[in-house]
């Protein structure tokens, strides 16, 4: 089975897309696939989420953009069921080196040569369409859009949409078409059930029929490295994460070669 690379964005801040990134790979994790995260957002909140403490930049994500560098397994941290190359605060400053056209292609390179052994990358990126940001797009197979149904998050989710197309044409010729994936939806809200609504008319089945609820366990911020699938294994968010994991793994499972099949 090859790595199936998936990138968490949106360009517009607090639509659940590192809690969506954490919960899906926990998921995937424990029902025993290999997961590797990619905290590539400077804020490093998932990084801080997993009770990782600021990393030496050498051991985290910034290797990605370091071509001096070799790469050290070691860096790689396994604070709970799955693998986390954490964010380190220095990728703000790294940022501003990255301005040439190839610097795009960095994680996509990185990714090709180190990250074979696992089942499934998931990238977690910041609100902003930073070199980052457009690294991880390039690199994916998947892009994964959580969108809160309100109007910010669902113009942002439309943005995000025509900017993951447009890398994909130009740099990443095995992108898929993006997944808008709903989150902290409220079905007591009226312009909640109207935005669903609007994506899922003019999106189809590229926005997951399983959506995430607001819910007391996932609106938490905890230090500790444990997930709702921890402390609330029964609460809605464990149990709508987990309806959408089954699902994304539906949609994200390569078709089986007739060839393959038989042999
Ligand atoms: N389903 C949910 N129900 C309630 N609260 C939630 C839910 N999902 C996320 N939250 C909370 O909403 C806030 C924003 O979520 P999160 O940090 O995942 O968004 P983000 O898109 O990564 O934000 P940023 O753009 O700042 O990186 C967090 O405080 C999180 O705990
Ligand atoms: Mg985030």
């Amino acid at each position: 089975m090859p790595m199936i690379p998936i990138t968490v964005a949106n360009h517009k801040g607090g639509t659940g897309k590192t809690t969506s990134t954490m919960m899906i790979a926990a998921a995937l994790g424990m029902s025993g696939r290999r997961v590797l995260v990619v905290d590539l957002d400077p804020q490093g909140f998932l990084t801080r989420m997993m009770g990782v403490a600021e990393p030496d930049p050498r051991g985290s994500s910034c290797a990605l953009f370091d071509e001096s560098q070799t790469f050290d397994p070691a860096s790689i941290v396994n604070p709970g069921a799955f693998h986390l190359m954490p964010a380190s605060t220095r990728l703000s400053t790294d940022m501003r080196r990255l301005t040439r056209s190839i610097d795009v292609l960095w994680v996509r390179e990185f990714q090709q040569a180190h990250f074979g052994e696992y089942d499934y990358v998931l990238y977690d990126s910041a609100a902003a369409l930073t070199v980052f940001t457009l690294n991880a797009l390039a690199a994916a197979r998947h892009i994964l859009i959580p969108v809160l149904p309100e109007y910010q998050p669902v113009v942002g989710a439309e943005q995000t949409y025509q900017t993951a197309i447009t890398v994909g044409k130009k740099l990443n010729p095995d992108m898929k078409e993006p997944l808008m994936l709903l989150t902290m939806v409220d079905g007591r809200k009226r312009n909640h059930i109207a935005y669903e609504k609007y994506l899922r008319e003019r999106y189809e089945d590229r926005v997951l029929e399983s959506r995430v609820r607001t819910s007391a366990s996932l609106s938490t911020t905890r230090h500790d490295g444990k997930t709702a699938f921890d402390f609330d294994p029964r609460g809605r968010g464990a149990q709508d994460y987990a309806a959408v994991v089954d699902e994304l793994v539906a949609k994200t499972a390569e078709p089986v070669l007739e060839s393959e099949a038989a042999s």
